[in-house]
């Protein structure tokens, strides 16, 4: 137990008072207030395990805390395998832990859904933050009619992550860097005569230049399908953070840097009193400071990367080193002033704990970032946020047929041309999705991808005038080549787990089965491991082990090739899809919310 709520005494937020909702957990009635998601509300009455895996009975909590990794299972009003971190509650909620995984109801084909009553648009953004914005608005200004679709409540994706409005914030601007900006896309997205938004939209499958798509509370029953045709689609969906196994990383207690981030920014709440930051990248320095700004005390941050390294990589670039040296200085204020130790070249490489993380193992690593004997270092803490850069969403590019390839990173990423066109003709690529880069990259690719796809969309139009923004990318791109090179993840990671520790959370499989399948039978692509080990087999279809596995079978030397395809693109009930005798169009949906 160590998460808790923030008093709203002395937020910076300046938090409304809350409506106290009722809902029960396991059959007791608990604490709870309009706006907090259900994983908020376990965590806040002090559960921070709520599930138990199907192999091994293992605790399961939340992990990544944006919906990738299906560990935050519960059953809500009798129905199961709903994601805690994404459902916000409802009155008379009544919330009950799980064991394992239920299985569906149905078998019916998602085909069962009628193809009827849909509607075009000219552009279709799938995407809510920086990128999917900036696209929007962009091709809205360019005459298109445009829907966006996106996951969320609100506008802003997990980099302009928002306070629900029922917390009635009356300081919301204090959480947010560059709110201004943030907030003056949002209000241009929101009252464009052309665009059309539909928060709680997850699209979960594209054929062609058609989208289908679910509409309502995450994970619900009853969720409305529908169909979208459109001229030119522009995927910004994002990314989810890395994570690399070590003894212990499965214990709850451990998160990701973005759940910690998503929770402290999202919900006001501390993952624990005493937090260990570990990983690479400076998205930890943020992280680190919503983690202050929730009241816990950060024991220290742990950049992986040695300091030299950095440095080398940021000052490669002369355009970009100015702009990171002011973002340095003020973070290093930041820790200064919470006594924040912040460590260059050490990281977490064990946590411990029965049911939850009582303290880890931290030690100093070498240039490969293999452990130094003798460094080791033993630190009681209860919750340890991780975070080694990035994986895109790319299921709906890979389903629409788009190249694939490797971003600045490493890490897969989707080709696109000067245009931001993928491989794929009327398909444009914007942000997280093309290469880890940030959010200015994000912002410029995406209103470059927003013109050229109401370009496309609209045959003649007239796409001049992206000079600027061309620019505005170019320098993006460099930044994001500095960043890789600032932040590269080394190979030494390997040496961190043993042949015990848990590769594939979902499956249970173990560092040493996987190996020992790749050995026994010859083994060397993700696919095949998936068949044979179950690795990446499990609810989040190998979200958070594809990578790892992709890496533990490649050769010295070779890009690790992950399995990407993922042909339903988001979880969707099978019985939802059945039960639909219309499709109904994005018109209708919207009729339908605005009656509610
Ligand atoms: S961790 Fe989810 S399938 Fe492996």
């Amino acid at each position: 137990m160590s998460g808790y709520l923030r008093p709203r005494s002395g937020d910076p937020a300046e938090i409304g008072t809350p409506t106290a909702v009722d809902v029960t957990v396991d059959g007791r009635p608990v604490a709870a207030h309009a706006g907090q998601t259900v994983a908020a509300v376990l965590l806040a009455n002090g559960r921070d395990t709520w599930r138990t895996t199907r192999v091994h009975d293992r605790p399961r909590g939340i992990f990544c805390g944006i919906g990738a990794c299906q560990d935050c299972l519960v059953t809500v009003n009798g129905l199961p395998d709903v994601r805690a971190c994404q459902r916000t509650i409802t009155p008379g909620d009544a919330i009950t832990t799980q064991t394992g995984a239920a299985l569906p109801t149905t078998s019916s084909p998602a085909a069962t859904v009628a193809e009827q009553g849909r509607r075009g648009f000219e552009v279709v953004v799938v995407g809510a933050g920086p990128a999917g914005v900036a696209a929007a608005v962009a091709a809205g200004d360019a005459g298109a009619e445009v829907l966006v679709v996106d996951n969320g409540r609100a506008v802003g994706g997990q980099y302009n992550r928002q306070l629900p409005a029922e917390f009635a914030a009356r300081r919301p601007d204090r959480l947010q860097h560059e709110w201004k900006v943030f907030a003056e896309q949002r209000d241009r997205l929101v009252s464009h005569p052309r665009i059309t938004y539909l928060p709680d939209t997850s699209v979960w499958a594209i054929e062609g230049l058609r989208l289908w798509a679910q509409t309502g509370p995450a994970d619900a029953s009853g969720r409305q399908p529908f169909a979208i045709d459109a001229q030119s689609v522009v995927l910004a969906a994002g990314a989810y953070d890395r994570v690399l196994p070590f003894p212990g990383w499965d214990l709850p207690g451990v998160y990701t840097a973005g759940a910690a981030q998503a929770l402290a920014k999202g919900q006001r709440i501390a993952v624990g009193h005493r937090v260990l930051v570990a990983g690479t990248g400076p998205f930890l320095l943020p992280v680190a400071e919503s983690l202050v700004g929730v009241g816990a005390h950060v024991v220290a941050l742990l950049e992986a990367n040695s300091l030299t390294t950095v440095r080398k990589g940021w000052s490669s670039d002369p355009l970009v080193a100015p702009s990171k040296l002011r973002e340095a200085f003020g973070y290093g204020a930041l820790l200064a002033r919470h006594r924040i130790p912040l460590r260059h070249g050490w990281t977490v490489i064990a946590a411990h704990g029965t049911d939850h993380v009582e303290a880890a193992t931290i030690a100093r690593l070498d240039s490969d970032w293999r452990p130094i004997r003798g460094s080791e270092r033993r630190v009681d803490v209860d919750a340890v946020c991780v975070g080694f850069g990035f994986t895109a969403n790319l299921e709906l590019a890979v389903s629409a047929g788009c190249t694939i390839t490797t971003g600045p990173d490493g890490s897969p990423a989707v080709a696109v041309d000067a245009d931001q066109q993928t491989s794929t003709p009327g398909v444009f690529a914007a942000g997280e999705l093309t290469g880890i880069g940030g959010a200015a990259l994000s912002a410029a690719e995406g209103t470059l991808a927003g013109t050229t796809a109401a370009h496309h969309a609209l045959a003649g139009s007239d796409a001049a005038g992206t000079a600027s923004v061309r620019g505005a990318v170019e320098r993006g791109r460099r930044f994001a080549a500095a960043l890789a090179r600032a932040y590269p993840v080394r190979d030494g990671w390997k040496s961190w787990s043993t042949a015990d520790t848990l590769v594939c959370r979902c499956e249970e499989v173990t560092r040493g089965q996987v190996e020992a399948a790749a050995q026994e039978r010859g083994l060397n692509d993700g696919r095949a491991m998936k068949l044979s080990s179950r690795a990446g087999l499990g609810m989040c279809q190998g979200r958070v082990c594809s990578r790892t596995v992709a890496a533990l079978l490649a050769a010295p030397g070779d890009v690790p090739e992950p399995s990407m395809k993922r042909p339903i693109a988001v979880p969707v009930r099978l019985r939802d899809l059945a039960d639909a005798e219309v499709a109904e169009s994005p018109e209708t949906v919207l009729d339908t919310m605005e009656e509610q």
